[in-house]
């Protein structure tokens, strides 16, 4: 635990211009620095630093914040490490508090466990490399298999000897304790006897992002029938099997560079990959994949490419995986082996650039990959074939973005040769569904499991900020009251690089996006009117301008008849700040609509964050800083500033285009 005295001489020695100037080429430009932003791509610089203020802010892409948070963004360290490696750099002691006894329990388990790993890994591959067994059973298996000795040693692979004992004997002579050895299951017993649980396998190392040894898996040398192929250690204090990825450690400055990240099944699958030249792989190992893994792949790339083997087994596992991916709002590719094959054996076979053009030119994405999968099996079948469209529906469904969405549906209908209202009508209803099963479970008090989403926002204290929200807020009612049931034409670009036409109205697509996020309006009036859009939208309907104007409330009322007759003086104040200038709203209505929602949804976020931002603080000010919660809190404010970092860049593209 860092004191929080320490964090503070931290805070106060880092130099932002010094912190950031270490990975981005500044240049001086008035009283700021300026450079090309690293978070997302740019020719001009519109990457701003204020040594003075001690933050960053990109105006491109929206990223912002403090040395702490750029070092989190940009190297992926959580809040300690960054600290740490502030304190390094400015040469200040680090004063760690002691903490209470009970974290102390915690704390010396943890490092127990992690040393132990640590030894025996190193144990592992000593037997490996010098052991006469080692050498003649493992080694020569594992160059058999085609494996270079560079990649043994890079993934730290090792050997089990196959006496009973060995190892936990070994560890115990080492002055490791008993206690641990069972709680790593390195070890379990047998009437009080001591026996090694990975004898005779080979030792695959699952390292943590700082590349520190978790766990193992183990894949068994001989043919004992009655023996798993495969095992891997059980859960423990620091081993969380879902939450670990195999060779996310080896994998992720590729997956950042490359912006993809390919998921195969197994250790053997990374290994090879990795010596064919690809190294933005992964595995889950031995589990499905999990809502957590997939928030750890997020941190640093969207894009997941699933490598499966192409027999029923895998292509099981692949389906399995795509909803959860698509709902997690990732882009999710998938390739399939020739039947038979893994990517492990496939890359056995095949030169490294044939691999490498395999994976790059199968890649289909969900849709196609799930029509021509079931096509093929449903045939003629009318029957089966509603199922497969019902099938396909229930996975767009689940794609957060309106747009991405409205896509696939028109990739779907083209390649099912089904109309495209029937399958924007069913998707709405699953939709609908999911949202009225969500609210209903929220209100019986049961909290939807998943990441902090935009939700039942209380209204902000300072007036300042109340009266900038009630200007967005007011913002997008007035283009739903001026241009509600009008059609947005959307130009997206498709598989074949062919420009295709997509049309949705105002009010769905506003709609969709706000109830999607369960996003609410401070200003009570704005609300109402937007649940009377949203009530009749799902019928189908546009509410007359009559419902508004002579409603009941005299709030509603005179807040639709302000916003019904002042057309153009709220986007004055955007053609100002955005130096765009709009001859004709209509023309640009498009344009309009999504900067109003993409404003309101920036604003809302801006809110969270500078909340969590203002939790962490607290926290970190605490004489004995609760890890678990500062963790899950930097957690959040990561989420939202990638969610952050989305809106700012949507928003950038629609007032350039
Ligand atoms: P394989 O069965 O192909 O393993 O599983 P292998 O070591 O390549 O065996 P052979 O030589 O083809 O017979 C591929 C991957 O699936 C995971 C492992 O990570 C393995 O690398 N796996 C397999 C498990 O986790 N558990 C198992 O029981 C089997
Ligand atoms: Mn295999």
């Amino acid at each position: 635990m860092i004191t929080a005295d320490t964090i503070d001489k931290i805070m106060d020695a880092a130099r932002i211009d010094e912190v950031i100037g270490e990975f981005v080429p500044l240049k001086k430009r008035g009283v700021n620095l300026i450079g090309l932003c690293p978070f997302h791509n740019e020719k001009t610089p519109s990457f701003n630093v204020s040594a003075a203020k001690g933050i960053y802010k990109c105006f491109g892409c929206g990223k912002g914040g403090n040395a702490v948070s750029f070092l989190m963004d940009h190297e992926h360290f959580s809040y300690p490490e960054a600290l740490r490696y502030l304190a390094k750099k400015y040469s200040i002691e680090l004063v760690e508090e002691k903490p209470s006894e009970e974290q102390q329990q915690l704390l010396d388990e943890k490092e127990s466990l992690f040393n132990l790993s640590a030894f025996a890994q190193k144990y592992f591959e000593e037997q490996l490399h010098q052991s006469e067994e080692g050498k003649a059973i493992a080694l020569s298996y594992l160059k058999e298999r085609g494996f270079t000795l560079e990649m043994i040693k890079k993934f730290g692979l090792g050997y089990c000897p196959g006496k009973w004992d060995q190892f936990s004997q070994t560890a115990l002579k080492n002055a490791y304790k008993k206690e641990y050895l069972l709680k790593s299951s390195l070890s379990k017993t047998k009437d009080q006897l001591l026996y090694d649980t990975f004898r005779g396998r080979v030792m695959f190392p699952i390292h943590n992002l700082s590349g520190r040894v978790l766990g193992f898996g183990g894949r068994l040398m001989s043919d004992e029938k009655n023996r798993p192929k495969y095992i891997n250690s059980a859960e423990s204090e620091i081993y969380h099997k879902s939450k670990v990825l195999y060779g996310l450690y080896f994998a992720k400055s590729a997956m950042v560079s490359q912006d993809n990240c390919y998921l195969v099944e197994g250790y053997t699958d990374v290994i090879s990959l990795h010596q064919a030249g690809i190294s933005n792989v992964i595995a889950t190992s031995g589990t499905s994949l999990t809502g957590d893994q997939i928030k750890l792949i997020r941190r640093y790339t969207t894009n997941l490419t699933l490598l499966f083997d192409g027999d029923p087994a895998g292509i099981k596992a692949a389906f399995r995986g795509i909803d959860m991916i698509l709902e997690e709002g990732l882009n999710v590719r998938i390739v399939l082996f020739p039947d038979g094959e893994d990517p492990d054996s496939y890359a056995r076979k095949n030169r490294p650039v044939e691999v490498q053009r395999f994976v790059e030119t199968q890649a289909a994405d969900f849709i196609s990959f799930k029509t021509e999968l079931l096509l093929a099996e449903t045939a003629n079948d009318p029957i089966r074939k509603a199922s497969l469209i019902k099938d396909i529906a229930q996975s767009i469904s689940l794609i957060p973005e309106a747009i991405t969405r409205t896509l696939y549906i028109q990739k779907c209908s083209n390649l099912m040769q089904v109309d495209e209202k029937l399958m924007v009508d069913e998707i709405s209803k699953l939709r609908r569904q999911r949202f009225l099963k969500r609210k209903q479970a929220e209100s019986s008090g049961h909290q939807p499991d998943e990441g902090p989403v935009i939700a039942d926002r209380k209204p902000p204290v300072s007036s300042e900020l109340t009266e900038q929200n009630d200007s967005q807020e007011k913002e997008l009612i007035r283009l739903l009251l001026h241009y509600g049931e009008r059609e947005l034409r959307f130009e997206v670009e498709n598989e074949d690089k062919q420009m295709e036409e997509v049309e949705v109205s105002v009010v769905d697509f506003v709609a969709s996006d706000l109830r999607e996020d369960q996003l609410q309006f401070d200003n009570q009036a704005c609300q109402a009117i937007f649940e009377l859009f949203d009530a009749a939208r799902q019928e189908d309907k546009t509410p007359a301008i009559k419902q508004f104007t002579e409603h009941p409330s005299p709030e509603i009322r005179t807040l639709a008849v302000d916003l019904l007759s002042t057309r153009y003086s709220l986007s004055k104040n955007w053609e100002t700040r955005h130096r765009i200038y709009v001859v004709d709203e209509e023309e640009n209505l498009r344009a309009a609509v999504m900067h109003a929602l993409y404003a309101f949804k920036l604003k809302k976020l801006e809110e969270m964050i500078r909340e969590t931002q203002e939790a962490i603080r607290r926290l970190a000010s605490e004489v004995h800083i609760d890890e678990e919660d500062m963790q899950r809190k930097m957690e959040m404010y990561r989420d939202l500033t990638f969610k952050r970092q989305q809106f700012a860049a949507a928003l950038n593209r629609v007032v350039t285009k």
